[in-house]
């Protein structure tokens, strides 16, 4: 007989900055309390921020090394939970890596939950989110412009389809991408026609890490603050990631269910 093993593996991209601990640890209390008897790992994809990390004695594994490591203490049912936001190159990575394992010899049996952003209920209850944690004093009339990360992936396209979303409900409301567009020129444009004198800049990435700091609320000149106040729009800088919040962790906690519900139709093959 086969002894069932099982255990969770949270990935994200990884951050030096301490507020962005307190968020993954948010999300890491959330999942060992919704899974209190499956032992919970993590890895980082960023191999310049574990090494980083490690220089500063705190050591965090590679999803190969996490793999590796749990495939030789036995471990028979993995769901990898993405903590990324899109379904873009990041994610796509990681489930190359763990196809890879699967194909050993003493492999397990593997899941991959879904990142934040991968169904349409997902859309509606991110847009929900986001429109929640704008804050209150913001006026109908002053702008709120998320920054998400993107990339040369297709799955950028989510970002203007998420901000399809967020204007059904409130015209005022961007989002742009730091790596791709829209860009905040992009932005920029339409805040200067529409006339809004303040933008409220708010991250849309899981933590409110180097991007937040730097490219957006940043004092660089190429800043998104920058940018929309050298042309007299008033910037006022959010920074909280997605993960900082309860409801928007409930999202990837929801896609790991899912990962974890479909270990049972395996063991109807084994
Ligand atoms: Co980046």
């Amino acid at each position: 007989m086969h002894l069932i093993k099982k255990g969770i593996l949270l990935v994200a991209f990884g951050s030096r900055i301490p507020a962005a601990q307190s968020a993954y640890q948010n999300i890491d209390q959330k999942v060992k309390t919704t899974f209190p008897q499956i032992p919970v790992r993590w890895a980082y994809t960023s191999a310049i921020i574990r090494r980083k990390l490690a220089e500063g004695g705190i050591q965090i594994d590679s999803v190969e090394i996490a793999l590796a490591k749990m495939m030789d203490e036995g471990f028979t049912h993995l769901a990898v939970q993405s903590l990324q936001t899109v379904s873009g190159k990041e994610y796509h990575d990681l489930v190359r890596i763990v196809r890879a394992f699967e194909l050993m010899p003493h492999g397990f049996q593997i899941t991959v939950g879904y990142p934040l952003l991968s169904s349409s209920l997902d859309m509606t209850r991110v847009a929900a989110a986001l429109i929640r944690h704008i804050p209150q004093e913001r006026k109908n009339e002053e702008a709120v412009v998320f920054m998400g990360h993107g990339g040369s992936h297709p799955s950028n396209a989510v970002y203007t389809a998420l901000m399809y979303h967020l204007q059904q409900k409130d015209p005022n409301i961007f989002v742009g991408c730091v790596e791709s567009s829209p860009t905040i020129e992009n932005i920029k444009q339409i805040l200067l026609d529409r006339k809004i004198k303040t933008a409220y800049l708010i991250p849309f990435m899981s933590v409110a890490g180097h991007h937040a700091l730097k490219d957006l609320a940043g004092n660089d000149e190429n800043s998104w603050k920058s940018i929309l106040t050298a042309c007299g729009i008033k910037s006022v800088a959010v920074l909280k990631g997605t993960a900082e919040y309860d409801d928007m962790v409930d999202i990837w906690v929801d896609h790991l269910k899912d990962a974890i519900a479909s270990f049972s139709s395996f063991e109807v093959q084994a």
